[in-house]
């Protein structure tokens, strides 16, 4: 079992691609949608709530952690990886950066990186691909309504989504031909992207992660016929997530309500 959690449901788009690649791993998985969003919090309330929730994972006893939340990644990651040592803990924001290179190693690319305000203001994707990029020109940019606008079930055709895309990217159209989904919750909104920037390659580091897990773990032993356990939990309302979640990931899907916050044990 590896624990993946995230402040809603966007960190089920990495859930979709561990799922592509590692078939039978048994998965549970947190959306924090009482606390969401993460994007305006600060670094101490985010290491916080990762705490808690690895420490419900830990009680679960799952082998393995994925961060799969570009906020408490660029936020959280070195603390609680130093708190959990010996948990093997898997972020996005390395991966990112690792999938940026590898597209950089084929193409000529002018990158923009799109994440939540916290993410943005932490400065660590940027940091990280100046050291093995050093003389490409990305532009960031915080688009803090998106995350919010994912979790209200709104989709790429709503016009709110198209509006916020438009205000917050419509500069950079001709400037840029790649962007990075430095939030988990955006590779919902691809299409309302790809309206507004035109011809652009995305980089979901989803993907990256995903392999960053598996090579984590190894392959594991299965035999034919193997399914993999998915749990849901989510600190909001159940029935609300079960529904996002059933869009997201084309199928049914029980969720379960954990509200022991704070106290950094199970129920
Ligand atoms: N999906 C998260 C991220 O990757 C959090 C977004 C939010 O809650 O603001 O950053």
């Amino acid at each position: 079992m590896i624990g993946v959690f995230d402040s809603g449901v966007g960190g089920l788009t990495v859930v979709q691609e561990i799922r592509k690649i590692m078939p039978t791993q048994d998965i549970i998985y947190f959306g924090d949608t009482a606390r969401a969003p993460y994007g305006g919090k600060d670094t101490e309330t985010l290491i916080s709530h990762g705490r808690e929730i690895i420490s419900f994972f830990v009680s679960k006893g799952v082998k393995a952690v994925v961060m799969a939340c570009g906020t408490s990644s660029s936020t959280s990651f070195e603390q609680l990886k130093r708190e959990f040592d010996g948990l093997p803990i898997i972020d996005t924001i390395r991966p990112a950066v690792l999938a940026t290179c590898e597209l950089a190693a084929q193409k000529d690319i002018k990158p923009v990186f799109i994440a939540t305000s916290a993410t943005i203001k932490s400065g660590l994707f940027a940091r990280l691909l100046a050291q093995k990029l050093p003389d490409i020109k990305l532009y960031t940019r915080a688009c803090p309504l998106f995350a919010p606008m994912a979790e209200a079930g709104l989709g790429n055709n709503n016009p709110l989504v198209t509006f916020a895309a438009e205000n917050y990217l419509a500069d950079l159209k001709g400037k840029v031909n790649a962007l990075i989904l430095g939030c988990t919750h955006y590779p919902l909104f691809t299409d309302a992207l790809g309206e507004v920037l035109g011809d652009i390659i995305f980089i979901n580091p989803a993907v990256a992660t995903a392999r960053a897990a598996k090579e984590q773990l190894g392959a594991r032993q299965c035999t034919e016929g193997d399914k993999a356990i998915i749990e849901y939990y989510t600190s909001g309302e159940p029935e609300g997530f079960g529904d996002l979640a059933r869009v997201i990931l084309g199928e049914g899907c029980s969720v379960e309500q954990w509200k022991n916050l704070g106290g950094g044990t199970s129920q």
